[in-house]
Order: C-alpha cells, then sequence, then structure tokens
C-alpha cells in the first residue's frame, strides 16, 4: 500500500481581501510557520479522516468537516474513480481566522490522494480540486486562497491569473490572532449587500484597494516597505468602511502602530480572524508579536518571506 504525502500552508493576504472577489488583483504571502500535512491510502472499503476535529468514517463526519469530504470525493473522483481512502490531517492553522486553513487542509488532502494514487497533479487540476471544497466551505471563493495555501513566495492573484512577485529583501511580519472566529461567507455576502444599497461607494473603497495591491507590486520589488506599511494602515481604514473589521481587530492594528510596526491591517475576510503587521525585521517582529499578546491576540506568529533569488 502507497502512502501518499501532500503538503500546504497558511497564507495570509497582505492585499485585496474582498476587492478580489470583483476582479481587482490581491496579493499574498506564504506562513510556512503554519504548515499542513496530509497522508492518504486508497482502499476499498469505506472512506475515513483522522484529524484533530474528528475520527471515523467520512460518511458520518461532522457538517464541519464537508469541505474535507469535499476535497476527499473530487480528489479520489479525479484520480481513482469508484476508490476510497484513509486520510488523515495534521494542521497547525487555526480555523476561521481568514489563513487559509479550508483551502489548505483540501490542498494537502488532494496532493495526498493524487500521491497515494501515483498521479501527478498539474497545478491547475490541483487548483480546480482544491476550489471544490472551497464552494462547499465558502460559497463563491475568489481562488485567491487555493492558490495562495500551495504557493512558496508572494503571489498576485487577479482572477484567473496567478503571477508570483519579486521580492528585494526579507520581509518580515507578524499575524495577530484575534480569537475570534471569522465567518468568510457570511463577510463576503456582507460586503455584497453594502454593494447593492451604496453601489458608487463600494465602487471607490474597492478601487481603492485595488490600487493599494497595485503599488505593492513596486514596493515589494524595491523593498520599500516604509510605502507598502502606509498603505497597510490605509487598507485596514477602507476595510473598516466596508464593514468587515471588528473591534478586537482595529484594537491589535493599534497595538503594533504603538509597537512601532510599519503597517498593519486585518487579513483575509474578517469580522474576527486576524490582523498582518509589518516589522523591519525578526527582532521587530518579535516585539510586534509580544505587544499583540499584551493587547489579548490569542496567538501571534512571526514569519517572514525570504528575498526572491
Ligand atoms: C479570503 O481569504 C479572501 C476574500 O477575499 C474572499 C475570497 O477571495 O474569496 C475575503
Amino acid at each position: 500500500v502507497r502512502i501518499g504525502v501532500g503538503r500546504a500552508h497558511g497564507k495570509a493576504i497582505l492585499f485585496g481581501e474582498h476587492a478580489v472577489v470583483y476582479g481587482a488583483p490581491a496579493i499574498s504571502l506564504p506562513v510556512h510557520v503554519l504548515p499542513v500535512i496530509a497522508n492518504a491510502t486508497i482502499t476499498t472499503g469505506e472512506s475515513t479522516i483522522s484529524s484533530e476535529l474528528y475520527r471515523g468514517p467520512a460518511a458520518s463526519a461532522p457538517e464541519r468537516l464537508s469541505p474535507v469530504v469535499a476535497a476527499i470525493d473530487a480528489g479520489l473522483d479525479f484520480v481513482a474513480p469508484g476508490s476510497s481512502a484513509h486520510v488523515t490531517i495534521y494542521s497547525d492553522i487555526p480555523y476561521e481566522r481568514g489563513l487559509g486553513s479550508s483551502a489548505a487542509v483540501a490542498a494537502a488532502i488532494v496532493s495526498a490522494i493524487a500521491d497515494a494514487a501515483g498521479v501527478r497533479l498539474s497545478p491547475a487540476e490541483r487548483f480546480l480540486l482544491i476550489q471544490v471544497a472551497e464552494r462547499v466551505a465558502h460559497g463563491r471563493p475568489s481562488g485567491m486562497d487555493a492558490h495562495g495555501v500551495v504557493a512558496d513566495t508572494v503571489i498576485k492573484f487577479q482572477r484567473p491569473d496567478v503571477t508570483p512577485l519579486i521580492v528585494a529583501r526579507p520581509l518580515h511580519v507578524v499575524i495577530g490572532d484575534s480569537g475570534v472566529p471569522g465567518a468568510t461567507r457570511q463577510a463576503v455576502g456582507s460586503v455584497r449587500e453594502l454593494r447593492e444599497q451604496f453601489p458608487a461607494k463600494v465602487e471607490t473603497l474597492v478601487a481603492r484597494l485595488a490600487g493599494y495591491a497595485a503599488d505593492a507590486e513596486m514596493q515589494l520589488a524595491t523593498g520599500d516597505w516604509a510605502s507598502m506599511g502606509e498603505n497597510m494602515w490605509r487598507a485596514h481604514a477602507t476595510l473598516a468602511q466596508l464593514g468587515v473589521s471588528s473591534p478586537e481587530l482595529d484594537t491589535l492594528v493599534n497595538a503594533a502602530h504603538s509597537a512601532g510596526a510599519l503597517g498593519a491591517k486585518m487579513t483575509g475576510g474578517g469580522i474576527g480572524g486576524c490582523v498582518i503587521a509589518l516589522a523591519e525585521n525578526s527582532a521587530h517582529a518579535k516585539d510586534i508579536a509580544a505587544a499583540l499578546s499584551a493587547a489579548g491576540a490569542a496567538n501571534a506568529w512571526s514569519t517572514w518571506v525570504e528575498a526572491s533569488k
């Protein structure tokens, strides 16, 4: 029996969440300190899941795991139709915090199942399989997360294209978890409602977010963290105007400001979830992480992206 292995990691959106749903560019970075690994074997009996949340037959998994079940079924249908799988999942990504947990788990699962079947998925095939699970998790996902959780570096995503970006020097960031679950589906829905009510206002805000993402491409390539940080504060204010921040996220962004962060904003769907703060270097990142914890963050991770070779 061949044991297949699949890996993915968390992602944090630097710019463009929500705007990406309306065709704007978004930029995400890999959070390698939050990995997911899945193992799979192909069987003929019933499919089973073994994870921290649940252990048992896929058919009786709780509702919350329906994206996991969808990923298993999509993977099997593609590489071994009619078969079943035993899937084990190890994830360090907290659920429902806008860090791409559902997409990363789906990515690891479909990769593990393909590996167990001796099939190499192309990036496009893997993307489509992850999106099957993402639709179960979020309704109408843009595809940002499905790309971000498997990308090795910073990427720009503008439907349907994904482009790796040049990073001039190491990018040190801190992710602070408000501890409050964020419901991406609900946040995306509330922006859609606001857009129906106030189309011109929402168009303006979306265009502003698109502008920050466009600016970031050059800022990353030149290492202009000062300007990029300024845009992060502005992006947070813009997202708050879209109604997707929360008192807890505002508190963490203010704490990052007091700790001397170059910029900070909510990241991901919002209404709960996480903030991302930009640091000068790894020592500064540790200070910011401590400040976020002191301000009430349930967790704070410092992470970085290497400069492009
Ligand atoms: C979620 O990580 C990002 C959102 O823009 C939703 C999406 O892109 O589907 C809020």
